[in-house]
């Protein structure tokens, strides 16, 4: 099974991808930060998927400067190399193959990756790379360990569109045999994490709830870079998902 499919296009976007998402990455972690983070128990974090993001401005300079140890994990290397790491260690690798011990952090932070993990034109399910993300991150987590979840999910309507005609368009006309991206449905998504986890907080909020003005402009998707919308358009509920590992 190929791993990294999302790697090229990120390759691509790392130059601009600050621009383009800084501000909506922002308002994304201070509500994460504010609202969802438990700050006195984090230590020993590994934040997969990390596009370059130092440990200050994901959880504040406050937090960042007392952890024990911060790995930013990213399959590709510009996003990761985009920035100077101040605090850590970058580990370039696919997030479906994480090279870690058990039990070695006790906090992990997914933000706005699941949508990437993306789909293989030979496998029938959608979800089975999700699956297996989930699996194996599981034992990298220590006992009483925490894991968030950030993620864009789209309503159903959409999501069928994606599914319908963004899927069957890729793989069938443009013959891709892998998709970096699918945006899940909020309930679907909700129901496989609910497989894995037991949530301590699960809630969803629009983007614009996210900005301070609905009229603040956005690029919806990095396929389009150039077409900015009000962010009131973007069909995106934003999930903000704290959970621990089902007890077995
Ligand atoms: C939308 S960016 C989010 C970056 C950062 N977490 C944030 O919130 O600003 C998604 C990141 O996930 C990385 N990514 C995508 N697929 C991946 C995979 N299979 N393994 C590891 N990283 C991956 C991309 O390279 C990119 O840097």
């Amino acid at each position: 099974m190929k791993t990294v499919e999302s790697e090229e296009l990120f390759n691509d976007v790392s130059e601009s991808f600050g621009d383009l998402y800084g501000q909506f990455n922002r308002n994304i972690r201070t509500h994460f930060v504010s609202s969802i983070l438990d700050k006195k128990n984090i230590n020993r974090v590994l934040d997969v998927g990390n596009g370059g993001t130092n440990p200050e401005d994901i959880l504040s300079e406050d937090i960042a400067k007392k952890l024990g140890l911060f790995v930013g994990n990213d399959s590709s290397f510009d996003m990761l190399t985009r920035t100077k790491r101040s605090i850590g260690v970058s580990v370039n690798s696919d997030a479906l193959l994480l090279p870690f011990k058990k039990k070695s952090f006790d906090t992990i932070l997914i933000m706005s990756m699941i949508h990437h993990i993306g789909f293989s034109s030979e496998e029938k399910d959608l979800y089975s790379r999700l699956r297996i993300f989930l699996k194996n991150l599981i034992p990298l987590l220590e006992e009483g360990g925490c894991i968030y979840i950030i993620e864009s999910t789209l309503p159903r309507f959409f999501e069928r569109l994606e599914r319908y005609l963004y899927l069957p368009f890729y793989t069938k006309i443009l013959r891709k045999k892998f998709i970096p991206t699918f945006m899940y449905c909020s309930c679907d998504l909700q129901n496989i994490l609910n497989e894995y986890f037991d949530y301590d907080i699960s809630e969803y909020k629009w983007v614009y709830e996210l900005f301070g003005s609905k009229w603040e402009m956005m690029a919806p998707t990095l396929y389009f870079k150039w077409l900015k919308l009000p962010v009131v358009f973007s069909p995106y509920k934003i999930l903000f998902y704290k959970c621990r590992p089902k007890k077995k």
